[in-house]
């Protein structure tokens, strides 16, 4: 459930598709933006989408699926996204995978009850050489260690009890 009502979802879409346009061409930036105001986008935001647009949900929701960075389920202030491609495999990203699952008390592709972390698996960014990789929203973490992770993480706790 997204932090808002499927009315004033709508009004701020119809917002959106007058200074966007009306044709599917505008289906991803508004999802962007839904998702950049609200944190996700979930089945009743989709509904809301399409009918707006004047498209079938289903095209809605193979689009918000398709791409990661839309993903339906609203996300946690901290999106930590680990590496699984090949090099960052090699150079040790199951121990930092089982030590973040371990710490969070959560699986990939899940969220903490406290709504902080979203754990999710990221594909190569271009760090290869410095693996094993991780993203924290915008943050690069490279050559991670298992034992980095909870100080990693004692940091963005710390971020979040700071800025309220
Ligand atoms: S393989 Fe992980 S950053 Fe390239």
């Amino acid at each position: 459930m997204l932090a808002t009502t499927p009315d004033q979802l709508r009004a701020e879409v119809a917002e959106l598709i007058e200074k966007l346009g009306p044709g599917r061409s505008s289906l991803i930036p508004i999802l962007q933006e839904v998702k950049r105001r609200y944190r996700g986008v979930d089945p009743e935001a989709m509904q809301v989408v399409a009918e707006a647009l004047d498209i079938h949900p289903v095209e809605v929701y193979s689009v918000t699926s398709f791409y990661a960075f839309l993903h339906g389920a609203p996300e946690g202030r901290f999106v930590i996204r680990l590496c699984r491609s090949l090099s960052c495999d090699f150079a040790g990203k199951e121990a930092v995978a089982e030590a973040l699952q371990k710490e969070l008390g959560v699986g990939f592709d899940e969220s903490t009850d406290d709504g902080l972390f979203t754990l999710e698996w990221a594909s190569c960014m271009g760090m290869c050489d410095q693996g094993p990789a991780m993203l924290v929203n915008d943050r690069v973490f490279t050559r991670v260690t298992p034992d980095q992770v909870p100080a990693i993480l004692a940091d963005c706790r710390t971020l979040a009890a700071e800025e309220g």
